[in-house]
């Protein structure tokens, strides 16, 4: 499947004729999750393209965005480095850049699946994208500022500033911080990108400057990059420890950890919750599938809540760090009534997506298999 740029999908676009179904509607915009600060998601229906169009991409902003100025930008690298430096952004434009696809999720989408109901944004499917990111390797900074044997981490840390609502508060304003295991940090994938999908970042997205950790949960991905701080102990941030951590069991003792790698995971995106099919036609289930540091290696539905599974098809071919969007055709039951459509992936390391949320992950890490619930039903005769 050749990969399409989202300027040829809009193009194509705004040359349909009225009336017709829209095949990439660029013009669907973003569900409100959170109106400030700025928390938008994707309607997730409107997958189509191999890479969503910045345009549709979810926005996960835990402070208002702040605003840069380009010639007042500094990306500073520190810590356990030996040559600590200071980049403007044009030494960051000049210097060898890689463009790669990588999938972003946020590590609360689907939440809104979860019964009882949790706090947070109440995401349902569309808090994931996959975009084409273009930077400089994170290692070639690393490298560049002699990093120390003994450094652990790397703390990549945002411009935005504030107070977080969710207890325990800290005593004031932080900014967003979040860091990398060294291992995950010199891999060559991991940017300080400027660009998304060709055009240098949007606001919302993190202009000038952000992190790409492909295969980690988005909250690694730090936007509105200004310091990376290699450390020789484990940072214990805010959003490491109180906000996007999980319990892990040591000999039997709850410990807390960082949220780090995506896991594995399929979603739904047409039909959607509720659409009304038309019986015994044949009907194109569609969706998207991805892994952290593995690939995807096979998809399965069920149209019948789980009772039987049928494989369905890939569109994309099967790569580390991006999704796989996948199709099942459907013959739709005679008989009208409620159905339950379900999704589940395979990877490569032959995991499978559990079939229940791991209460160790708190209201993150939704990804067993979300009913989709669709009623099939004769036409209504006037
Ligand atoms: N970086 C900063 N500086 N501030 C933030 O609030 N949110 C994180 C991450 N980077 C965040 C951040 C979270 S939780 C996610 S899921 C991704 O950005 C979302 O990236 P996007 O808004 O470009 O989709």
């Amino acid at each position: 499947m050749p990969e399409r740029h989202p300027k040829e999908i809009m193009m194509e676009t705004s040359k349909m004729q009225y009336g017709d179904e829209p095949r990439q509607s660029s013009r669907a915009g973003l569900i409100i999750r959170q109106k400030e600060p700025t928390n938008l998601e994707m309607p997730f229906d409107q997958v189509d393209s191999y890479l969503t169009p910045t345009e549709l991409f979810y926005i996960r902003s835990h402070f208002q965005a702040p605003r840069i100025d380009l010639a007042d930008y500094q990306l500073k690298i520190n810590g356990a480095v030996r040559d600590p430096l200071a980049l403007s952004y044009r030494d960051l434009r000049e210097m060898p850049s890689e463009t790669r696809t990588a999938t972003l999720e946020c590590a609360g989408n689907g939440r809104v699946f979860l019964v009882p109901q949790v706090r947070g944004a109440q995401w349902e499917l569309g808090a994931v994208g996959n975009a084409e990111w273009t930077g400089v390797p994170l290692r070639a900074l690393l490298e560049r500022a002699g990093l120390e044997d003994d450094a652990r981490e790397v703390v990549l840390e945002g411009a935005d500033r504030g107070t977080p609502t969710e207890e325990p508060i800290p005593p004031g304003p932080i900014s967003y911080a979040r860091s990398v295991p060294r291992e995950k940090a010199v891999q060559p994938e991991v940017l300080v990108a400027y660009q998304m999908n060709g055009r240098d970042l949007g606001r919302d997205h993190g202009y000038p400057v952000r992190a790409i950790v492909p295969g980690h949960y988005g909250m690694a991905s730090v936007k509105w990059l200004t310091r990376i701080q290699a450390v020789r102990e484990p940072f214990q941030g805010y959003w490491q420890t109180s906000d996007y951590g999980y319990w892990e069991s040591l000999d039997g003792k709850p410990v807390r950890r960082a949220l780090g790698e995506m896991k594995l995971k399929s979603a739904i995106a047409r039909p959607r919750v509720y659409e009304t099919l038309l019986p015994n036609r044949s009907y194109t289930v569609f969706g998207a599938a991805w892994a952290g540091e593995t690939e995807v290696t096979e998809i399965a539905v069920s149209t019948d809540g789980g009772q039987t599974w049928a494989e369905a098809d890939f569109l994309d071919p099967a790569g580390r760090h991006a999704w796989r969007r996948w199709k099942f055709d459907w013959l739709t039951p005679k008989t009208p009534g409620q159905y339950t459509l379900l999704a589940r992936a395979k990877d490569a390391s032959g995991g499978v997506q559990p079939d229940e949320h791991d209460p160790n992950y708190g209201t993150y890490v939704i990804n067993h298999p979300l009913p989709i619930e669709v009623l099939v039903e004769d036409p209504v005769r006037p």
